[in-house]
């Protein structure tokens, strides 16, 4: 079986790739030939994964899964959440002004705790189910808090700010080999693996 992770980003297909083995056969949207940029435009994590899943499956009809990931910060009511990567106004992905933004909000305020959520949302084709396709979600979070200012070159996105729980350092001081055994994204994809492995999914 092969099945398709809705994305082009070359880091997260790796890891994928990594985590999930040999026994699967991941392709990317640029190997199905998909060039669309799927909108984004749910209002909770959930809602864009499924949005990005369906979209794959309504064209191409193809087992497939979509990820989407947010930084919540319980002193900002859960924000940026949904909107990490646009935070700062007027950007698309830009870490530098989304990270400017977030110390900003934050100002002097001592209670910085945060946590980083990714959801999983997997399509597979059914042909005995109802729609002709199964929807399961994944999540993976980890916790932690915001720094008082960048440290580290490694990671991308708000690495540079967010230190989890148990360690001194941030994300982009621990590197990938650490960051990748311990993140929301890597506790997302493992849950999505045993569902696959334990369903007989693999090729
Ligand atoms: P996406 O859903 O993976 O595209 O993530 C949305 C935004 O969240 C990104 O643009 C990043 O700013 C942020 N983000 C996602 N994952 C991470 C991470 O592992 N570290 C730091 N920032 C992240």
């Amino acid at each position: 079986m092969k099945i398709v992770f809705a994305t082009n980003n070359k880091n997260k297909l790796d890891e994928i790739r990594e985590i999930l083995g040999h026994g699967f056969e991941i392709m990317s949207l640029k190997d199905i030939g998909c060039t669309a940029d799927i909108p984004e435009t749910g209002n909770t994590l959930d809602e864009n994964a499924l949005l990005k899943a369906q979209y794959v499956f309504d064209n191409y009809g193809v087992s497939c899964f979509a990820d989407d990931t947010g930084l919540e910060v319980d002193a900002l009511n859960g924000d940026p959440g949904v909107h990490s990567a646009r935070y700062a106004e007027g950007t698309d992905h830009n870490s530098e002004a989304n990270m400017a933004k977030l110390l900003h909000e934050l100002g002097e305020n001592n209670n910085r705790r945060a946590r980083f959520r990714t959801v999983i949302a997997l399509i597979i084709k059914d042909e005995q189910a109802a729609n002709g396709s199964r929807v399961l979600f994944f999540e993976g979070e980890i916790k932690g808090h915001i720094a008082r200012e960048k440290h580290g070159n490694e990671g991308f996105g708000y690495d540079p700010l967010f230190i989890p729980e148990g360690y001194e350092k941030s994300f982009a001081e621990l590197g990938m080999d650490v960051k990748n055994k311990i993140s929301h994204r890597s506790r997302a994809v493992l849950k999505l693996s045993e569902y696959l492995k334990s369903n007989n999914l693999h090729i």
